[in-house]
């Protein structure tokens, strides 16, 4: 059966079924998948609420910030919005992620399966940062904020204003691969990341790769190794704080004479229609 095609800012996108019966979507202009193959909705799960051990964060804190780093179909949010209903966290959690395609976050949180699924009683608004489009989502004590744009050229004019003192507790970094979409996995980036992190942030990635692991290293996070999903071996935890981290994979990484990913490097230039 063909897949169906959807068409958006950025251009055309295919609905794709994966293994898990959860939906991504292909996106043409970066000729990539949201998501694994091997089941989006149980992969957003994995890398990102449990690596990012928001299981644990939410029996502990009542306040709750989450940046995440492309926001696609939205997956992120509706795994978050989906696990708090099983609990019984009666605090309040910011979701604020970023997202190129304006027309791909209206059709996410309007349109889509999972929209309807979640969002039946929700209130999507439109507020401005500094000229910049911010579409809103509240739904129970969830606020979402998908800030439209370059994320480059936008995160430090809107950041500020939206977090509060308690910076971000962790971060879904979940950016197309980086020969896809370089410029959110350099050095520069991960440090814009790390001014807003609090000390307890976990940021939590597919990827293991070790010029990215060294981006973060030299943005000032440290790592742990983690299995990957699916087939995938390993993945990677980057953490704010130097106690917990994994002293042997930072002894290899030192060894390892591959550059930490750079602007400088990797600078695209990123086209709109
Ligand atoms: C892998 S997908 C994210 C999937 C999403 N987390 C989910 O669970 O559905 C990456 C997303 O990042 C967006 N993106 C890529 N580069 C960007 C940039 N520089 N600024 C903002 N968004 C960007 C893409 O349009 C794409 O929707």
């Amino acid at each position: 059966m063909k897949n169906k095609t959807l068409n958006f800012s950025l251009g055309k996108y295919e609905l794709v079924e994966t293994d898990d019966g959860s939906q991504t979507l292909l996106s043409t202009y970066f000729d990539e998948n949201c998501h694994s193959t091997a089941g989006a909705w149980e992969e957003t799960e994995y890398n990102y609420f449990y690596g990012c051990k928001l299981d644990e964060k939410l029996k502990t804190q009542n306040q709750l910030t989450v940046f995440e780093t492309g926001f696609g179909i939205g997956a992120g949010l509706y795994v978050i919005i989906d696990k708090l209903g099983q609990t019984d966290f009666d605090g309040s959690l910011k979701f604020i992620s970023c997202e190129m395609d304006e027309k791909l976050t209206l059709w996410a949180l309007r349109e889509s399966d999972l929209a309807k699924k979640y969002l039946t009683d929700a209130s999507i608004g439109k507020e401005e940062y500094s000229g910049i489009t911010v579409i809103t989502c509240q739904i129970r004590n969830i606020k979402a904020y998908v800030i439209i744009g370059d994320i480059r050229e936008t995160f430090n004019k809107v950041i500020p204003s939206i977090i509060d003192s308690n910076k971000i507790d962790a971060i879904f970094q979940d950016a197309f691969s980086p020969r896809k979409n370089p410029t959110l996995w350099t050095k520069e980036w991960f440090r814009n990341l790390r001014s807003y992190s609090n000390d307890k942030c976990v940021m939590s990635t597919y990827s293991s790769s070790i010029a990215i692991r060294k981006a973060m290293i030299a943005a000032g996070f440290f790592l742990i190794n983690r299995k990957g999903f699916g087939n995938k071996r390993t993945c990677t935890q980057a953490i704010t704080r130097s106690q917990l981290k994994d002293d042997d994979l930072h002894d290899q990484l030192s060894r390892s004479k591959t550059p930490a990913l750079s602007d400088e490097n990797y600078k695209v230039v990123l086209k709109f229609d």
